[in-house]
């Protein structure tokens, strides 16, 4: 048969055909509309501000993560760091930029024990002895280096404007101010900077930070050696050293991100893409989902939906305790822990009518953590379809409490998240072994868990902080996703949580009703009420079948989530 010049051959067609319809079925390569949901009104509009000079996702994400420094200084900023789950439009490249911080290089296993070898808290979670050495400038200058397409001078603009001229104090400042207000008076520099007067700023006060709008702006002007190397560098040590810290300007010169492989994992037909070691949160995620996923059906839906979370939780979290830590120091044997084999054989002593009893007995018992939104999260879909989750982290609210003067940095006191002895707790009551022991250089364990997921009919792109409760947090938020709920329902669905130890379910009002508590009380749960809400989660939901973009925030948090 002649074919008609010009027109398509029969292969051709055949081709053309397979491709519209895979194309039809995976719905539009690139969203409508962007959208960007973070913890503060003046971060989002500062990332649609740089989207719309031209920046993309991952320039956004220097903006938002620069911003929040300034307006949220108790939630992250450059004395802490974070992990930046990225995934680049133009050929999928999916990475977790890893810029959690690392520990002193003169740390070692009993920097936080008394002269009779008894853990005190206090050391890890007050004063500059707490603080590890930050990672959240270097990710800055990675992002726009590798991924963004302004310089970094432009992206740090709109959080020099704000520290140099001044934000609003709200509520929440001044809640974790007051929480924080005797480690933040330990230090003069913190007070200077957060306490005007000696007091914690009334509502509506424009705090401004003057040193910390120089230290952005020699970051801007200088890049990273602006923060590690120089003057800057030596102010930051020797304020440390002079109040009691072990810092060394080695440490600062020999800190990098690491660009690491996500963990991914199936769930019902969609792709969970999490955050990797040092941070647990897309290994106990992968585990619970595949563990969710050989349970029985009925177990899911109604008044057993809560045992079987409880159990999955309980299972992951054991596995937290006894393997994950810093993955260049520390073998872990991650393809097996997250495969479906051997969730499979986690599970298989799950009983509907019983709880099964955590390991206990080693007097862990730490009182319940109430506040659950510090720490910040940020989720940014571009129309270009790039994406970005980021969860970032200066620990405690306010962190250490301690800024070396001269700097406006203030510093993190993430030293906590390690294991400071074998079964002893931490602030969230997360207990660890020798894998997450303190040592020199090592990065500490996260649960800090921005997350994507993906399938043919949309993506989903979400985060929390709320310590040790972040990781079954995102898990019931991918569930609400899978599920098919709306985004607001991801962010605002009363939570539970279980971490293995304490053996004990912790809920927020609403999430269980009266038989719903009686149904799990039968089954040997031990049951706490948590008064105030935990999380703030920041969700954006590209709906590719009904080719809509949508966004929300978490309604206990103050946050804001736009679509432009
Ligand atoms: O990395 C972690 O897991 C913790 N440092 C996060 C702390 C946090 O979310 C505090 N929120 N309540």
């Amino acid at each position: 048969m002649r074919r008609h010049p010009g027109s398509p051959g029969l292969g051709l067609l055949t081709l053309l055909l397979l491709v519209l319809a895979i194309a039809s079925r995976a719905g539009p390569v690139t969203p409508p509309k962007a959208a960007i949901a973070t913890a503060h009104p003046l971060a989002t509009e500062a990332g649609f501000s740089i989207l719309a000079d031209g920046g993309n996702a991952f320039d956004a994400a220097v903006t938002i993560s620069a911003v929040l420094a300034v307006v949220e200084p108790y939630n992250s900023g450059l004395g802490g760091g974070g992990f930046w789950l990225l995934h680049r439009a133009a050929d999928g490249h999916e990475v977790m930029l890893d810029g959690r911080e690392r520990a002193p290089l003169a740390a070692h296993p009993d920097l936080y024990l008394d002269a009779r070898g008894q853990f005190v808290p206090e050391l890890a979670l007050d004063g500059p002895l707490a603080a590890a050495i930050p990672g959240l400038p270097a990710a800055f200058c990675h992002l726009a280096e590798h991924y963004g397409r302004l310089p970094l001078a432009k992206s740090l603009e709109p959080a020099i404007g704000l520290a140099r001229d001044g934000f609003p104090v709200d509520e929440s400042y001044r809640r974790m101010a007051t929480w924080r207000l005797a480690a933040l008076r330990a230090s003069p520099a913190a007070s200077a900077q957060f306490l005007p007067g000696g007091e914690v700023p009334p509502l509506g006060y424009l705090l401004r930070q003057t040193d910390l709008a120089a230290t952005l702006t020699a970051l801007a002007t200088q890049g990273c050696d602006g923060f590690y190397a120089g003057p800057l560098a030596e102010r930051l040590v020797s304020g440390v050293r002079a109040a009691g810290g072990i810092w060394s300007l080695e440490d600062l010169a020999r800190y990098r991100v690491v660009e690491r492989a996500p963990i991914v994992a199936e769930y019902q037909g969609w792709r969970l893409v999490s955050a990797a070691p040092p941070s647990s949160g897309g290994v106990l995620l992968a585990q619970m989902l595949n563990m969710l996923a050989v349970l029985p059906p009925d177990q899911l839906k109604g008044e057993p939906r809560a045992h079987a979370l409880v159990e999955v939780m309980r299972r992951a979290y054991r596995d937290r305790a006894a393997y994950l830590g810093d993955p260049d120091q520390v073998a872990m044997p991650i393809a097996r822990l997250t495969d479906p084999d051997y969730a499979a054989g986690l599970i298989r002593d799950y009983d509907p009518a019983r709880a099964t009893p955590s390991r206990v007995g080693d007097g862990c018992e730490p009182e319940t953590f109430e506040e659950g939104r510090d720490t910040t999260h940020f989720s940014i879909l571009d129309r270009d379809g790039n994406r970005v989750a980021a969860t970032l982290s200066i620990n405690y609210p306010f962190g250490s409490g301690f800024v070396p003067p001269g700097t406006g940095v203030l510093l993190n006191d993430e030293m906590d998240d390690f294991s400071a002895q074998p079964g002893v707790a931490n602030v969230y009551g997360l207990v660890g072994g020798e894998a997450n022991a303190i040592a020199p250089g090592k990065r500490m364990l996260s649960s800090m868990s921005p997350t994507f997921l993906e399938s043919e009919r949309g993506v989903a792109i979400l985060g929390t902080p709320g310590g040790s409760r972040i990781i079954g947090m995102v898990l019931q938020g991918i569930l609400a996703a899978v599920e098919g709920a709306p985004v607001d329902d991801w962010v605002a669905r009363p939570r539970i949580h279980h971490q293995y130890l304490p053996d004990r379910v912790e809920y927020e009002p609403g999430a269980l009703d009266a038989a719903g508590q009686a149904a799990m009380r039968s089954r040997g749960h031990r049951l706490e009420p948590v008064e105030r809400g935990f999380g703030n989660m920041q969700a954006i939901h590209w709906d590719r079948v009904g080719g809509r973009v949508e966004a929300a925030s978490d309604p206990r948090g103050a946050g804001r989530a736009l679509v432009r």
